[in-house]
């Protein structure tokens, strides 16, 4: 996690660097600190949001400067411990996203060597390394300190009396922005769309010289280029519009995600996997993702199993990776918004170990996951800055339906009639952004308890699982999904008036089932809310509230449903009060495992 950007150009590079590091902290916002040479250099650091820093922080003058916005995993969230981290001497600063696994040991060589260290960070021996190495030369001194690092890391460095930053990146994303007489560094693209839209993506083992003449980007000892990339994302994407939070805007974003999504991938004449082969040679399909893309395969199985009739199989990454079992030659779709998830690039190794052709679909152009899979097919969700996830999870699933459309099964009646349903998708998702009365009140109503459940059956178990996600994770309600048949072999010893349940009742198959489950929860007196599709009266004899969701082919009954609560969990932590958009000891991206 963490966040890093460096400036250097012909402009005060405080300012550019907070208002960077304030779009990436989403990635974390423990502390946040920046260093600028300035007649040596001057830092400030402190247990700030980045807007509380911009209020107080002194000013530094200078035009050459690293940040850092902290997600913390190796010591608390202190003043010290925030980036950026120093030298014995003070004139090299560093600011670090990842992990040295090997810190103790380099530490202890360090302290015998009579380096001091102040902060409980791994952070802190790379300057003290390239102190150790450095003989006049600051791009050396990394190159060398680099060597002794195990671990993951991207960093930026600067020195005293240096105009130079020297960057560095192995499985944690760096980009260099390019502008017109002045380079930026930094963790994600949002952090430098207000200055350029030119963005070099550095690879794993790339080492980078910044000065005033240009960038020199070396690899394994020698100079290479690496191309530049123009993003396509506007800076209005990544910022708030008028809505209070990114999260209630990037929720109202989603028709034009839909739209954006399968826009792009039917215009395609050729399908870009090869589903076919795997038919006719009886193979299965593996789905690993985590969180929220983990709910989207699981709707991935449902109806890949339903429109293609191939069997799925769903994993948690950071289970598989290291404890699971997989047939040689699988094709594996591996699901991830930020597309830099620890845990599933642990698990794409462990895929390609054993030969299986890895599709990666995720959110972010030139993230790890997408360089190290065999194909990528990208969302086009746009940036997604809150940390819940909402807008990628609906891309995900429209990349999902849009592959089991593809190598459908089914007759050509029943595709077609999928077909204009899924047009009509985001005029329907647009009627339930604009009738929410009735979510507001349940959300006002729920956020007086502290325990509910979700409750679906069939797709719509994985809504329940995601609704419960999205619950707890912004308004620290603490809520649980459930298949709807599971509730009484276990939790129902947890029902009463104090526990509301909610309720996925699909326009399906399912109905008669979830309504006798309904009964069996309201004879254990806790609260119900039902969503269920317009019309639906039947349901308000058995139930406390209802959520109405406009009525859709079954199929497409996850997207509705899945819109209702981000809503629901969006207005019960608005009502009391939580930090939507940046939630306690979460971060957007996962680069630990
Ligand atoms: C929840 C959420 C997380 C992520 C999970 C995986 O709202 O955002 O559960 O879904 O951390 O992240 P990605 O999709 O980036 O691999």
């Amino acid at each position: 996690m963490c966040g890093i950007v460096g400036y250097i150009g012909d402009k005060q590079a405080q300012s550019i660097l907070l208002s960077a590091l304030s779009m990436l902290e989403y990635r974390g916002y423990d502390s946040c600190g920046i260093a600028v040479v300035s007649n040596g250099i001057k830092s400030y650091k402190n247990v700030l949001r980045v807007a509380e820093m911009k209020e107080i922080a002194p000013q530094i003058i200078g035009t050459v400067g690293i940040g850092h916005t902290r997600w913390a995993t190796c010591g608390e969230p202190t003043r010290v411990n925030a980036h950026p981290h120093f030298d014995c001497t003070g004139n090299i600063a560093v600011v670090h996203n990842g992990v040295i696994t090997n810190y103790p040991v380099l530490k202890q060589k360090l302290i015998n060597d009579g380096h001091e260290f102040v902060s409980d960070t791994d952070t802190e021996v790379i300057p003290h390394l390239i102190e150790k190495y450095y003989k006049g030369d600051l791009e050396k001194a990394v190159e060398l300190a680099l060597l002794d690092i195990q671990g993951s890391y991207a960093i930026a460095v600067i020195g005293a009396g240096e105009n130079k930053l020297v960057v560095a990146r192995k499985d944690s994303p760096l980009i260099i922005g390019v502008g017109d007489r002045e380079t930026f560094v930094a963790s994600d693209v949002p952090a430098i769309l207000d200055y350029t839209n030119q963005v070099i993506y550095l690879d794993d083992g790339d080492i980078g010289v910044i000065t005033g003449d240009g960038i020199k980007i070396k690899k394994d000892g020698l100079e290479i280029h690496r191309e530049e990339h123009k993003i396509l994302w506007s800076v209005e994407a990544a910022q708030k519009a008028g809505y209070e939070h990114f999260m209630l805007k990037e929720i109202h974003e989603q028709p034009k995600v839909i739209r954006d999504t399968l826009s792009e991938y039917t215009q395609m004449s050729e399908p870009i996997v090869d589903l076919e082969n795997l038919r006719e040679d009886d193979r299965s399909i593996l789905i690993l993702a985590c969180g929220t893309s983990y709910n989207a395969g699981l709707v991935g199985k449902y109806i890949m199993e339903d429109l293609v009739g191939v069997p799925v199989r769903v994993e948690i990454a950071s289970e598989f990776s290291c404890y699971g079992q997989t047939p040689e030659k699988t094709l594996a779709f591996v699901i991830s918004q930020s597309g830099e998830t620890a845990d599933v690039l642990k698990a794409i190794r462990k895929l390609k170990g054993v030969q299986c052709h890895v599709v990666a679909v995720t959110n972010v152009v030139g993230s790890s996951i997408s360089r190290i899979a065999d194909q990528t097919i990208y969302t086009r969700a746009g940036p997604e800055i809150s940390v819940a996830a909402t807008k990628s999870f609906i891309a995900q699933l429209m990349v999902l339906y849009w592959l089991a459309m593809s190598y459908s099964k089914v007759d050509a009646k029943r595709l077609a009639d999928i077909l204009l349903e899924l047009r009509q998708l985001p005029s329907k998702v647009q009627w339930m952004l604009d009738n929410g009365e009735d979510i507001l009140q349940c959300a006002r109503y729920l956020a007086r308890f502290e325990n509910v459940f979700f409750i679906g059956r069939g797709l719509n178990y994985p809504i329940a699982l995601e609704g419960a996600l999205k619950l707890k994770e912004i308004s620290y309600i603490h809520a649980e999904g459930y298949a709807a048949g599971e509730l009484k072999h276990g939790p129902f010893s947890l029902l009463g008036e104090n526990t509301p349940v909610i309720t996925i009742t699909g326009q399906d198959s399912t109905y008669e089932s979830i309504l006798t489950n309904i009964k069996e929860v309201k004879a254990r007196k806790s609260p119900l809310i039902a969503l269920t599709g317009d019309g639906d009266e039947a349901i308000k004899e058995f139930v406390d509230m209802v959520i109405t969701v406009p009525r859709v082919d079954p199929i497409f009954s996850p997207v509705v449903n899945t819109v209702a609560l981000q809503l629901l969990a969006y207005y019960t932590a608005r009502e009391r009060d939580c930090p939507i958009d940046f939630p306690r000891n979460l971060a957007k991206s996962v680069t630990v495992e």
